[in-house]
């Protein structure tokens, strides 16, 4: 049984939900370290996932970027416009390890990718990921372009005046798990510390690029932050890398059926991580297409921290050899287990994001995912928080105060916006914190974030347990102050709604139309225009609608 269906008996036994509070562990303020980059407004912006292989299914740590990714998409949009915004996910598609599990799997590898880029094609849509392209690397308009940088690199120079390549005999270890070339230091125990299997020792002849002439400009670019690698400690660890000195690399493979030719050298195919990582420029259209113009160099290239080694040495050294722009910026995010463990196919404990949809729905997943820990640090998922985080965040805090806002409302005000008096409690400060909202979403500080919002959620929840509108209700005399504390809880509301919807985007479009608004019409207009305070208008009717996160047990 799948780790989410076993999950979900739990929960169904669970009939009662624990009224848990929101947890105190609310931090409100942070002192993380920031992205230089996290304060300045581009005018597009141009945000990539890695590219999945396709031998895996779509698992959560694959959901896990890219999730994160389409909140940073969506929350650009909102600021620059849809147009301005590109987001760009994939799947990896060559290889050996590609190749031989579709021959394990007795179908034809073009077949094999066909049914798998699907899959991922899938789990994207029910999360809600909003790419606008996706690239899979046995696309012509791909290999074409892998095919024009082997020209080009075939005519190219070094920094330092060399050929950038040459052709020489490869002795040495492989993984093919990771698909990459090891040492011995590499290893633990013989054995790859990722995989858990030797690594097969590899003798033949390949085109080998002269990555090693590199070092110093490389150097020269991660320090001054022309291109900029974050968090601080991963842009330590790659300068650790750098200063050992960069080793030249085979980019080309003997035997290897299933890859790109090399145009020059039939007996060749393209090394599968050279052809994936020309995606982030294919995609575009290569150098002269109209994307490319527009977007390129991209703003962020994502990913987890085990394969930053490849976007921070070998991916803008082929780009400067390419004499394409180099990233702004590539963030490595930490690696999670579940329960304490690796996730693996024989460990069982493998959960794909459509069990979790199935269980949480789209939203509450993608706010389980991101709101565990911090999003450049390693952490643990722990399936049985997710009931806990669920129940106690969404159902009971948001969820809850915004029925329990507009049942009020309806009882005491007909459902129209009551009238605010003019001066503002002291507590609703925080709905307006729109610059520490922006702060963290541009430095990938998601978790964070999430507190900002969680942070007016319950500053909304303790006002109403303070100021108990249904004794004010009782009294005539205090009509006016029961408006004006449900006026301000029903803004705070709107404010909260606007926060959420590059994270929850179904959530905050229904509470903005049990507000009372046509959500087509009005995420429509600029966001600064939206942010400010006062934008809920008296006599608006409210309509209430669903709730928000039913309980586990019914869903
Ligand atoms: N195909 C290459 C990438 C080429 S990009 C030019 C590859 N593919 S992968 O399918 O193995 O995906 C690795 C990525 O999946 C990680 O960098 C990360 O984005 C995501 N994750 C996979 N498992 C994860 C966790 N357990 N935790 C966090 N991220 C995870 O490498």
């Amino acid at each position: 049984m799948s780790p989410m269906k076993s999950m979900k008996k739990k929960i169904v036994k669970k009939v009662v939900i624990k009224k848990a509070a929101v947890k105190k562990s609310i931090n409100r303020t942070t002192t993380q370290s920031i992205g230089r980059l996290g304060t300045q407004r581009p005018k597009t912006f141009y945000i990539t996932t890695p590219i999945y292989y396709v031998n895996d299914i779509p698992h959560i740590g694959h959901a896990y970027t890219t999730v994160a990714a389409d909140v940073l998409a969506r929350y650009w949009r909102t600021q620059l416009g849809a147009d301005n915004v590109h987001f760009l996910t994939g799947t990896d598609e060559h290889g050996v390890k590609v190749q031989q599990s579709a021959e394990r799997s007795g179908v034809d590898p073009q077949r094999f990718c066909d049914e798998k880029a699907a899959k991922f094609q899938e789990a994207w849509d029910t999360l809600d990921i909003s790419n606008n392209d996706f690239i899979r690397t046995t696309e012509d308009r791909h290999k074409k372009q892998v095919v024009w940088a082997w020209e080009k690199l075939r005519g190219a120079t070094t920094p330092k005046g060399k050929p950038c390549l040459y052709e020489d005999e490869y002795s040495g270890l492989y993984c093919v798990g990771c698909e990459a070339y090891k040492t011995e230091t590499e290893l633990l125990n013989g054995l790859c510390p990722d995989h858990k299997k030797e690594p097969i020792h590899l003798q033949e002849k390949n085109w080998f690029f002269r990555l090693s002439d590199y070092t110093e400009i490389l150097r020269d670019y991660i320090e001054n932050n022309i291109f900029e690698i974050s968090p601080d400690s991963k842009r330590s660890e790659v300068l650790g890398l750098i200063n050992q000195g960069l080793k030249d690399i085979a980019v080309s493979r003997h035997n290897v059926r299933w890859g790109i030719p090399v145009p020059f050298d039939q007996t060749q195919t393209t090394y599968v991580w050279i052809d994936a990582l020309m995606n982030y420029v294919s995609a575009l259209g290569g150098r002269t297409g109209a994307e490319y113009l527009k977007f390129w160099p991209a703003n962020v290239h994502l990913m987890a921290k085990d394969i930053l080694k490849f976007h921070a040495a070998i991916w803008p050294a082929m780009l400067i050899a390419l004499e394409i722009p180099l990233p702004k910026k590539v963030f490595a995010h930490g690696f999670f287990t579940i329960d304490g463990q690796k996730m693996s196919k024989s460990l069982g404990n493998v959960v794909n994001p459509d069990d979790m949809v199935k269980l949480y729905g789209s939203d509450a997943s993608r706010y389980l995912l991101l709101s565990q820990f911090g999003f450049g640090t390693d952490g643990d998922i722990s399936l049985a928080r997710f009931q806990d985080i669920y129940s106690s965040h969404l159902a009971n805090s948001l969820g809850n105060l915004v029925f329990r806002t507009i049942s009020m409302t309806e009882k005491y005000f007909g459902g129209a916006v009551p009238a605010p008096s003019s001066d503002r409690p002291q507590s609703f400060d925080l709905a307006t914190d729109w610059s520490r909202y922006d702060f963290h979403v541009r430095n990938l500080q998601f978790d964070e974030v999430l507190r900002v919002i969680w942070d007016d959620v319950r500053a909304c929840n303790e006002y109403i347990d303070q100021q108990k509108p249904w004794e004010l209700s009782k009294n005539e005399g205090m009509t006016d102050t029961l408006a004006h504390v449900m006026y301000h809880l029903l803004e705070t509301i709107r404010h909260i709604a606007l926060m959420l919807l590059p994270f929850m985007p179904h959530t905050s479009e229904k509470i903005l139309t049990q507000l009372g608004f046509d959500v087509s019409k009005y995420l429509q207009k600029p966001m600064e225009e939206l942010r400010v305070w006062g934008g809920l208008k008296e006599g608006q009717s409210l309509l209430k609608g669903e709730v928000l996160f039913p309980r586990l047990e019914t869903r």
